[in-house]
């Protein structure tokens, strides 16, 4: 069997250094709060795929809907020779666009990027066993620092789905497309997933399943810190919390301390107390309206030129282009 090219990006030891300098900036500041990439170990990763798979966790449903509708236009508008995928996890709904990339004849290189080397090799592997004669180019990096995108090989569609977009802070956000939109050259394309306002209880649900499965996920955050700074949380001392922000837009994420506690995390020398019931941020989750979408992939240099929902408008699809 062919195995996937992986090429690692990053210096050697940033991943780690990273997360020490975020973990140590996270839990000294007040509120407390850490960055969501670090959810995706190897265990994340899977937790993440079963939240999928949830009756409450509509969003990769109605995406892969979009998906199966759009993806035919998707190819003939971009005519994509290299599809780039950023934080492309198990990589399953891109199964349509590349189905549809290599039905306009036009696809030669897949290149999904993410920071979860586990994620990547299993899904980079499906896609070699599915797609024969395609060349699978699988980028391990943290895309805020490198996007990953190849040089050349154009025309290039670059594929951030899931409303991951949505994890990243406004700031943050907003610097993200200025960063996409300075690599891309004319004939180059942007496809973003956006997940968007709806009912509360609805988006509650979606963070808060009935079988815990989001909740075991976000405390895996905690794991991730154990594993990596030898530190000593008690996954049964802090309890999943998620709340709409209507203000905001968005999606909080939070683990609450049940009650006064202190935790080692040796390897960043620190001990930290979380009083009782103290909250921790650990992810946002932005929802979007299609007119914010739009302004703020223009700002970053962005036109919009297609926008898709499914049948109950609970996700859209964008396909822009350099302006
Ligand atoms: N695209 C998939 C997975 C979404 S989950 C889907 O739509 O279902 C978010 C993915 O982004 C995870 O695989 C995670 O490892 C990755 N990710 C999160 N932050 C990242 C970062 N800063 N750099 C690279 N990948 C990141
Ligand atoms: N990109 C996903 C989202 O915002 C990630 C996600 C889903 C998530 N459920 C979660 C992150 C629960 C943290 C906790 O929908």
């Amino acid at each position: 069997m062919t195995e996937p090219r992986i090429e690692r990006c990053l210096p050697d030891g940033f991943l780690a250094d990273s997360l020490r300098a975020d973990a140590l900036a996270g839990l000294t500041a007040s509120p407390k709060s850490l960055p969501p990439k670090w959810f995706y170990d190897e265990r994340g990763s899977e937790l993440f795929d079963k939240i999928t798979l949830l009756d409450e966790y509509y969003p990769t449903r109605a995406e892969r809907a979009i998906l199966r509708d759009a993806a035919a236009e998707v190819a003939a508008a971009t005519r994509a020779r290299t599809l780039v995928e950023l934080g492309s996890g198990s990589a399953d709904k891109t199964r349509l666009l590349l189905d549809a990339l290599r039905g306009a004849g036009t696809l030669s290189r897949y290149v999904p990027v993410d920071v979860s080397e586990a994620a990547l090799i299993t899904a980079s592997r499906r896609v070699l066993d599915g797609y024969p004669g395609l060349a699978v180019h699988a980028v391990v990096s943290d895309f805020e620092e490198h996007l990953g995108l190849p040089d050349g090989g154009g025309p290039r569609l670059v594929a951030f789905l899931g409303g991951t977009i949505g994890n990243l802070l406004p700031v943050q956000r907003a610097a993200f497309l200025l960063s996409i939109r300075a690599r891309l050259a004319e004939g180059d394309a942007l496809l973003l997933g956006t997940d968007l306002v709806k009912d509360p209880a609805v988006l509650v649900a979606a963070y808060d399943d009935a079988a815990g499965v989001t909740a075991a996920f976000n405390k895996n955050i905690l794991s991730v810190l154990n594993a990596e700074l030898g530190a000593d949380f008690d996954l049964d001392a802090f309890d999943h919390v998620a709340l709409w922000d209507p203000a905001a837009e968005w999606i909080e994420m939070r683990l609450r301390s049940a009650y006064r506690q202190q935790v080692k995390l040796p390897g960043i020398g620190l001990t930290v107390t979380f009083g009782e019931g103290e909250e921790m941020r650990t992810e946002v989750s932005a929802k979007f309206r299609r007119e914010r979408v739009q302004a703020e992939l223009a700002a970053a240099g962005l036109a919009m030129r297609s926008w898709w929902t499914d049948e109950k408008a609970r996700f859209g699809l964008s396909l822009s282009v350099p302006s």
